[in-house]
């Protein structure tokens, strides 16, 4: 099993890239791979369909998507969607790149939750054939959810977390290389 793991806040100290982080040492202490992207770091060139070559930015988050079985995106709530940071990263990948694939997402919010993003990620990862897992996480209000040195500060939230990664690492169990194939079958019936 190999995760790919986008973190799409352009902000430095994001909570929704603090709980993927938070998220990545879950998944590496089950001795599971993980490829993070962090859109801060990584900055991709604004996406076009015009351009022939594929920057290398983009080469190294289609690369780490392909091989990956399953995917995490996180994004702040921007005027009530993702960040332009992400969608930018999204328009590079395709249904082959996705399809079949378990898709949890993560999203923070100044308000109570970030719902809408959650909402419009869930479009966009159907149309990329992606499967959305039923449980997905939204952390309010800037919760603190850890301190500076990743300490966690609120338990509550951090259950919910780990109940969703949980459900998360079965879904991708179950639909892991043996049932991938009749997931493609299906789609070319
Ligand atoms: C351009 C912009 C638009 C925002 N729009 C919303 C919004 O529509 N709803 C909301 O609850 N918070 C909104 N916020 C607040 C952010 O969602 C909040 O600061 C969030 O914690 C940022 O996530 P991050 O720490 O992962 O970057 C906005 C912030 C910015 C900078």
């Amino acid at each position: 099993m190999h995760i790919a793991m986008i973190a799409g806040s352009n902000r430095q100290n994001a909570t929704s890239t603090s709980v993927l982080r938070y998220i990545e040492t879950i998944l590496k202490a089950r001795n599971i791979p993980v490829s993070f992207i962090d859109l801060r770091v990584v900055q991709l060139p604004l996406y076009s369909p015009d351009s022939e070559v594929v920057p290398p930015e983009a080469d190294l988050l289609i690369t780490a998507v392909k091989q990956a079985d399953g995917l995490i995106l996180a994004t702040p709530e921007y005027h009530g969607s993702l960040s332009g940071s992400l969608k930018n990263a999204l328009d590079y990948l395709d249904n082959s790149h996705v399809a079949g694939k378990p898709v949890l997402p993560v999203s923070s919010a100044g308000g109570p939750l970030g719902i809408s993003s959650l909402i419009h990620l869930q479009g966009i990862i159907r149309n990329l054939h992606g499967i959305l897992c039923p449980e997905w996480v939204s952390i309010g209000d800037g919760q603190p959810v850890f301190d500076r040195d990743g300490v966690p500060q609120d338990m509550e939230i951090i259950q919910r977390i780990d109940q969703a990664v949980e459900q998360f690492i079965g879904l991708v169990r179950k639909l892991g290389d043996g049932s991938k194939q009749p997931v493609k079958e299906l789609m070319e019936s």
